[in-house]
C-alpha cells in the first residue's frame, strides 16, 4: 500500500542520511588515515576505520533490502489490477469474503479481501459471481453452464462534501444515458465506507454493522442495466454504462479508523483509512469532489440537519453558540493530541454541536491525495456550478468519459428544478450573525490557504462576491 511504501520511503531517507553520514565519516577518517600513516600507525584509528566501513556496508545492505521490500509492496499493489483473463473468471462470493468476515459483529476487513478480477469488456468494474439464489427473471444468466450473476462496484465516487450541491449534480447526471444510479438513499448514498461498515449512523455510533454484501446489493439493479446496454466495437461486445456512489460523508469521516485490524497499535498518522480501502478494491476508481465556501456550507448544514432532529430550535444565536463551542472543543483537543488524532476522533465529532470539522477541506483532501493520483480526482466548486451548470456538468461528463450530450439535452438537464431549496422555516431564521461569520472565516482561513496551495488555485480561498 502507498502508506507502507511511504513508510519504507521514510526509512530509506533515514538510511540514506545514515549512509551519507558514514561516507563523510569515512572520508574524514581516510584523510586522517593518510595523515596518520605518514606519521605513526595508530591501532585504535585503524580499528575505528574498519568498524566504520563494516557499519557502512551493513547500512548499505539494509538499504537495499528495504528498497526491495518497498519495491515488492509496489508490485503487490500493481498485482491488484490483474489484467483480465480473456475468459471471464467466475468468482465465488464465499471465497472472496472468507477473510473478510472476521466475525459477524465486527467490521469487514476490507484490506484482506482479494479484489475481484474485473471483466475487460465492461467499462464499469464488474465481475461474474456464481448465482446460488433461485433464478430471478432479471438475473438468469449462464456462463459455461454455470448460473451466474453480474456484480458491480462504483466506477466513481462523488465523495463530498455535504451541502455543496452534490444531490443536485447527481440528479442531473442521472439523465445521462450511460450512467445508472444505485438503489440507495436518493439513488446516491450508502454511507458505507464512512459509517455503515463500522456501525455508525448519523446520530449514533452503535447501529447495526453492515457488511460488504449489503453494500454490494445496492448495485444489483445497476448491474442489470450495465449488462443489458451494449455497443459493438470491432466485433467485440462492450458495456459502456457506469454506476457510482455519492455518499458525501466519505470525504471527511475517517472516525472508524481504529476499528480496522491493520491499524492496531498504530498512530492515526500511520493508519489505513477509507481512501486505502477504496483504492485496494478499485484502484482505478475516479473521485469527484464538490466543495463550497466552508462558512456558507456550515450554516447551510446547520439549517438542513434540523430536519432530522427531534427538537427543532433554529436560531442564528444558537448557531453562534454551536460554532464557538465546536471550535473551542477542537482547539482544546489539539492542545493535547495531534491534529490527526482529533480529526479522526469519533467522540469529538459526536460531541460537537455543529460539524465545523467538515470544512477543513485541506486536511481531508491531503489524505486522499496520498493514495489517489490527482488525475483520478475532479475537484469542483459549488459556486461555479451554481453560476454555470452546463460547464461543470460537461467537465464531469468528460472526466467520466461519458458520451457528450447535445445542446438540447444539456438545456433540458440544466433547466430541471433544484434539488434543495431553503424551506420557509429555514428562511425565517435569516442569515448567520456577523460575529459568527468572522469566527468561521478566521477558523477556516489557514485551511483554505493550504487548499489553494495544494491545488494551485486561488479560487479555493473563497474570495468570491456574496453568492
Ligand atoms: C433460466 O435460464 C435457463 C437457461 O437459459 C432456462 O432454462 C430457465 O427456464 C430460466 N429460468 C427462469 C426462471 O427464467
Ligand atoms: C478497431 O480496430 C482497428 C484496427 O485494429 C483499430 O485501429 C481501432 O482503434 C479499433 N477501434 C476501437 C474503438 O478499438
Ligand atoms: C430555543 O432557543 C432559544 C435561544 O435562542 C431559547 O431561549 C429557547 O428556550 C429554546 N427553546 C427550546 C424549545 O429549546
Ligand atoms: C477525543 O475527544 C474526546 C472528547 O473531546 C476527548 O476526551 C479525548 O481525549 C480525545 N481523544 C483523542 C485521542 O483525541
Amino acid at each position: 500500500m502507498l502508506k507502507m511504501v511511504r513508510l519504507h520511503f521514510r526509512r530509506l531517507v533515514t538510511i540514506s542520511t545514515a549512509l551519507l553520514a558514514a561516507y563523510i565519516v569515512l572520508t574524514y577518517f581516510s584523510r586522517s588515515y593518510k595523515d596518520v600513516r605518514s606519521n605513526v600507525m595508530d591501532e585504535e584509528t585503524i580499528r575505528r576505520l574498519i568498524d566504520a566501513e563494516a557499519e557502512a556496508q551493513r547500512e548499505a545492505e539494509k538499504a537495499i533490502e528495504n528498497w526491495q521490500a518497498a519495491h515488492l509492496l509496489v508490485k503487490r499493489e500493481e498485482d491488484v489490477v490483474v489484467p483480465n483473463p480473456a475468459k471471464p473468471h467466475i468468482h465465488n462470493m464465499q471465497d472472496m469474503m472468507k477473510q473478510v468476515f472476521r466475525a459477524y459483529n465486527l467490521p469487514d476487513d476490507m484490506l484482506a479481501m482479494d479484489p475481484p478480477k474485473y471483466l475487460q469488456n465492461f467499462k464499469n468494474p464488474c465481475w461474474y459471481e456464481r448465482d446460488t439464489d433461485p433464478p430471478a427473471k432479471s438475473y438468469n444468466h449462464t456462463l459455461d453452464g454455470v448460473r451466474v450473476k453480474l456484480r458491480c462496484l462504483p466506477y466513481f465516487h462523488l465523495i463530498g462534501v455535504d451541502k455543496s450541491g452534490t444531490t443536485d449534480l447527481w440528479a442531473r447526471l442521472a439523465h445521462h444515458p450511460q450512467f445508472v444510479r444505485p438503489k440507495a438513499v436518493m439513488g446516491k448514498e450508502t454511507h458505507w465506507w464512512s459509517w455503515r461498515r463500522f456501525g455508525f449512523d448519523i446520530w449514533v455510533r452503535n447501529a447495526l454493522i453492515r457488511h460488504f454484501d449489503w453494500y454490494l446489493e445496492h448495485w444489483d439493479s445497476s448491474a442489470d442495466k450495465i449488462l443489458r446496454e451494449t455497443v459493438t466495437i470491432n466485433n467485440t461486445v462492450y458495456h459502456p454504462v457506469i454506476t457510482g456512489e455519492g455518499s458525501p460523508t466519505v470525504f471527511w469521516d475517517f472516525t472508524g479508523w481504529d476499528m480496522m485490524p491493520q491499524n492496531k497499535g498504530k498512530k492515526p498518522e500511520e493508519a489505513f483509512i477509507t481512501p486505502h480501502c477504496i483504492h485496494h478494491l478499485t484502484p482505478n476508481a475516479k473521485l469527484i469532489l464538490m466543495l463550497r465556501n466552508p462558512v456558507e456550507r456550515m450554516y447551510s448544514e446547520y439549517l438542513f440537519l434540523d430536519r432530522f432532529k427531534a427538537v427543532h430550535n433554529l436560531s442564528a444565536q444558537l448557531f453562534h453558540e454551536g460554532v464557538s463551542q465546536s471550535i473551542d472543543m477542537y482547539e482544546k483537543c489539539v492542545q493535547v493530541h495531534s491534529s490527526r488524532a482529533c480529526l479522526y476522533n469519533k467522540t469529538l465529532h459526536m460531541k460537537m454541536p455543529v460539524r465545523v470539522l467538515v470544512g477543513l477541506y485541506s486536511e481531508w483532501l491531503e489524505q486522499w491525495l496520498e493514495v489517489f493520483p490527482i488525475t483520478q480526482i475532479l475537484i469542483l466548486r459549488n459556486e461555479d456550478y451554481a453560476k454555470d451548470m452546463a460547464t461543470t456538468l460537461n467537465a464531469v461528463i468528460d472526466f467520466l468519459g461519458l458520451s457528450k450530450l447535445s445542446e438540447e439535452e444539456m438545456k433540458k438537464i440544466t433547466q430541471m428544478d433544484r434539488s434543495f431549496t431553503r424551506s420557509e422555516k429555514e428562511k425565517k431564521v435569516g442569515d448567520m450573525l456577523p460575529e459568527t461569520r468572522s469566527l468561521l472565516e478566521d477558523f477556516y482561513w489557514e485551511y483554505s490557504m493550504k487548499l489553494s496551495k495544494i491545488l494551485g488555485d486561488v479560487r479555493f480561498m473563497w474570495q468570491d462576491q456574496q453568492y
